[in-house]
């Protein structure tokens, strides 16, 4: 099949790559002729673990391109995906669409032949239909369909998502649409992967339903962990007494600094303008939004309080920067929350991150920057541990302490043993594990 990607960000670029590692020809645009170029180069503009590979092995291969022609690459092209950006529009939070009826604009005038319209980018409920209109208008005669196509892949570990998914979720309005999209599909179907066929609105709405979701239970167990903080319990504990039940899963029960990322947040904010505007408002995704929001900034407390009190005239240092592991993604990081707090009260900030320091230097340019977690530690009056980078879980405890002018470890993942930590010397703070929580041998460090 001939597919067109439209937007070659993190879901246009892993879609296209792997629908070329299917089999098929692809052509993955961008509006962005230095990104055009860069791939062309084999530069990734996202690090995202195993795609550079499959992109120069699909290029080779000949079958994954990429351009800026528009009309050229629509012409005689089978499906048509869009997958460019809808952020939140500034003001009123509602996922900005201005992009994808652009590219809808465009693609409408490119069209010959019959052609599949996919929106693969999250939209609203309701896109799909304006994105038909839109081409309807400006081609009467074109012979097309619109479906909605959602992803549901993770950053950092994008292309195993996409390629074992747990579910396929086709919203077309006739069969002959959804024949197209099966079949774009179709070598998941030897993965066994489930195909959801609905209504183009329902599908739309699936994956906000989806995130939003997954968002509450984040949040749900954060304010869980709160509350173990105050009487004495583990959090940790918790989640895996309520997650056997498989009624509630194990998954995205892992306490935190509060979710952040190119999703969530953006999405749980425009479920919220959705239903604000169909006169059906979701409390819970409200509270959710607001409870995440004020979680970030009270992490800076939680490591002011850990250094006794106050971090005036102190260096903290910070490991991991990214809102979470194998990826260089910043986008609403709680690091950003938590420098902004403890800067604003008075402390120096140090960090070092695997990837995320290109993207940081940006958006944080009066912190420093260290070369390693170890130099990150050198006199600092305590250590954050933000994101749960590999590199960061198996650290040599005892060398950082010795290099640190107060051994201090706020680990707001979880990712060290209480008593592990606190047999070297160091004053620990983990989230929802207030010491006092677990069994009194893990207490006595035994
Ligand atoms: C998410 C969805 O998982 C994916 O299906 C959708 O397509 C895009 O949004 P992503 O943002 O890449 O993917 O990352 P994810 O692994 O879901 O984590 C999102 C945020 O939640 C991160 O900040 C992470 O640290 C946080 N999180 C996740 C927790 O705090 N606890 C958990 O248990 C899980």
């Amino acid at each position: 099949m001939r597919i067109v990607m439209v937007g070659s960000g993190y879901v246009g670029l892993v879609s296209g790559t792997c629908f070329a590692d299917f089999g098929h020809e692809v052509v993955c645009l961008d509006k962005d002729p230095a990104k055009i170029e860069a791939l062309r180069a084999g530069r990734m503009p996202i690090y995202e673990p195993g795609l550079e590979a499959l992109v120069a092995e699909n290029v080779r291969r000949g079958r994954l391109g990429f351009g800026i022609d528009l009309a050229a690459a629509v012409a005689g092209a089978d499906a048509v995906f869009i997958a460019v950006g809808t952020p939140s529009r500034r003001g009123d939070g509602f996922a900005d669409l201005s992009y994808v009826y652009a590219a809808a604009r465009e693609i409408a005038a490119a069209l010959t032949g019959y052609t599949v319209i996919v929106t693969k980018s999250t939209v609203p409920v309701g896109t799909g239909d304006e994105v038909e209109r839109i081409i309807r208008e400006a081609r009467p005669e074109a012979d097309f369909a619109v479906v909605s196509n959602p992803e549901f892949l993770r950053e950092g570990a994008a292309i195993d998502d996409f390629k074992r998914p747990d579910r396929i979720v086709i919203g077309a309005e006739d069969a002959r649409a959804e024949g197209v999209i099966r079949e774009v599909y179709r070598p998941l179907y030897l993965n066994a992967a489930p195909i959801l066929v609905t209504g183009r609105r329902t599908a739309e709405l699936t994956k906000y339903a989806a995130n939003a979701f997954l968002a509450t239970k984040i949040t749900f167990i954060n304010e869980i962990a709160d509350l173990c903080e105050q009487v004495g319990a583990d959090v940790q504990e918790v989640a895996r007494g309520i997650g056997l039940d498989n009624r509630i899963g194990a998954k995205f029960l892992h306490a935190g600094p509060g979710y952040g990322g190119s999703c969530f947040p953006k999405d749980t904010l425009a479920l919220v303008k959705t239903a604000q505007d169909a006169g059906t408002p979701m409390r819970i995704v409200e509270t959710v939004v607001a409870v995440n929001e004020s979680r970030k900034r009270a992490m800076a407390r939680k490591v002011i309080q850990a250094c006794g009190g106050s971090v005036r005239g102190k260096t903290i240092g910070l490991l991991g920067l990214t809102f979470k592991p194998n990826t260089d993604d910043m986008r609403d990081a709680p690091s950003l929350a938590i420098v902004a707090g403890l800067q604003d009260a008075g402390a120096t900030v140090r960090a070092y991150d695997p990837e995320g320091m290109g993207q940081a230097r940006a958006l944080l340019p009066d912190i420093d920057y260290a070369d390693d977690p170890y130099s990150c530690a050198e006199g600092a009056d305590a250590l954050v541990l933000v994101t749960e980078w590999n590199a960061f879980r198996a650290l040599d405890l005892e060398r950082l302490r010795t290099t640190m002018a107060e051994p201090v470890l706020v680990d707001l993942r979880n990712v060290y043993r209480v008593q592990d930590v606190e047999r070297l010397g160091f004053r620990y703070a983990g989230v929802g594990r207030a010491s006092g929580g677990g069994r009194s041998e893990d207490r006595d460090g035994g």
